[in-house]
């Protein structure tokens, strides 16, 4: 089995090389190309992701490489974790929104829009080329937005699945307070990527008992405090939103907060100097501590249980994943990309039946989806319109005013990645 990691220079890389060592019953690696423009940084992780196998006896063949067609040539499936201008990039994001009163994020509000429409078109690329290099190969897309990006794939008819470790995280968090496996667990988890409500827990599988009231009832305060949400909230809502409906529920606060903060992309710029200086290092042969300050937490195990179910019939047959909507969500369109439950198998994902969605969810997914097409829109063909259109539907923004603003300073910030401004 050849897989193929497109942003394998990232520092995130040695969390999932840990994973594809651990696991490697469940998905047996034979060789691991990971594909990075940034050389430096390729050889450092690379380095360390060889050490990783070789400590834990995996017997699998890693190589790194600038050359993409190369790498993706004869893979079985390939995971794209890249982000187009880096931190840098990110870091404007956060902020530019900030000057309009609007919330500065990666993938949520001006910001995401930002980042959609530099990824698409370098996405779509890459897929052609896995497309022509490996007909039938699984394409995995971690690389935010990826309700967006998973959507653009998959409208350009390639084998996509969208992957984010939001509701894996939830799941072993949920298991940690109920003291229980978390194989055990099953979320039922409804939304759009990160956009999500876990609407019940249950034990043993889909149609289990709901410890979801008892979970809520006894680790209420504790929950909220991790979502950084007053506990008033989680009763009026009756679910668990996912921490970045924060931005929602509590946005002018969070805009407050960040006006007298160092960004995330800052502080993640930071985190991976450190990171990159410890990979440099001969002596490790594991994933440092430090890593696990960084979000994603448990992104191996996701990624190994989708790949394991799309390439071999394996992994856990219920999986939260971002794929096409079709008749799941009524109140949605067929080609919406939704993040619920689904079998996965060597066919694909196929959402679990969704019980009734109410409204105080539904109204925000049927907004956000709305914004997401013409996000989309924006990103595949260019002009300020569009982005204007985008930014106008989005529910953080909504006014002209502000959505005038926006959109130049989204213009101003990103003209050298944009082949069309
Ligand atoms: C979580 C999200 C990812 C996001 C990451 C950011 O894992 O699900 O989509 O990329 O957080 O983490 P960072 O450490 O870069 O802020
Ligand atoms: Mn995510």
């Amino acid at each position: 089995m050849k897989l193929t990691v497109v942003g394998g220079g990232s520092t995130y890389t040695p969390e999932l090389v840990d994973g594809f060592a651990r696991l490697r019953d469940t998905l047996p690696v034979e060789e691991l190309v990971l594909v990075d423009p940034a050389a430096d940084r390729l050889e450092l992780v690379g380095g360390l992701a060889r050490r990783i196998f070789a400590r834990q006896g995996h017997g699998g063949r890693i190589v790194t490489t600038p050359d993409l067609d190369a790498a993706v040539d004869g893979a079985d499936a390939v995971l794209l974790q890249l982000r187009v201008g880096g931190q840098a990039a990110r870091e404007r994001d956060e902020t530019w929104p900030l000057e309009c009163g609007c919330v500065g994020q990666e993938t949520t509000g001006a910001g995401g829009l930002a980042k959609a429409l530099r990824t698409v078109p370098v996405v779509l690329d890459i897929a052609e080329r896995v497309r022509r290099a490996s007909p039938g190969a699984w394409i995995i897309d971690f690389t935010n937005p990826v309700g967006i990006v998973t959507r653009a794939l998959l409208e350009a008819g390639h084998r996509a699945v969208g992957l984010c470790n939001v509701a894996i995280g939830l799941q072993r968090r949920f298991a940690a307070r109920l003291g229980t496996d978390p194989a055990g667990l099953h979320l039922d988890h409804v939304g759009l990527n990160h956009l999500t409500w876990e609407t019940a827990v249950r034990r043993g599988g889909p149609g289990g008992e709901d410890v979801l009231p008892a979970l809520l009832r006894e680790h209420g305060d504790a929950i909220a405090a991790d979502l950084r949400l007053p506990r008033a909230v989680l009763d009026h809502l009756g679910v668990v939103p996912s921490y970045y409906l924060r931005y929602y529920y509590a946005h002018d606060e969070v805009v407050r907060e960040m006006r007298t903060k160092p960004s995330r992309a800052a502080e993640v710029a930071g985190m991976e100097r450190r990171l990159l200086a410890l990979y440099a290092d001969p002596a490790l042969d594991e994933k440092p501590a430090l890593l696990a300050e960084r979000g994603g937490a448990y992104y191996s195990e996701a990624a190994v249980d989708l790949a394991a179910a799309l390439l071999r019939g394996a992994g856990s047959p219920y999986q939260v994943v971002n794929t096409r909507n079709g008749t799941t969500l009524p109140f949605l369109p067929g080609d919406a990309v939704i993040e619920v439950q689904a079998a996965v198998g060597t066919g694909g994902a196929d959402p679990l039946p969704v019980p009734r969605v109410d409204p105080l969810f539904a109204g925000l997914m049927a907004n956000v989806t709305a914004y997401e097409e013409l996000a989309l829109d924006a990103a595949l063909r260019g002009g300020r319109e569009r982005i204007f259109r985008a930014l106008l539907a989005h529910p953080l923004i909504g006014q002209y005013a502000y959505a005038e603003q926006l959109t130049d300073r989204l213009l101003a910030h990103n003209r050298e990645h944009l082949a069309w401004a």
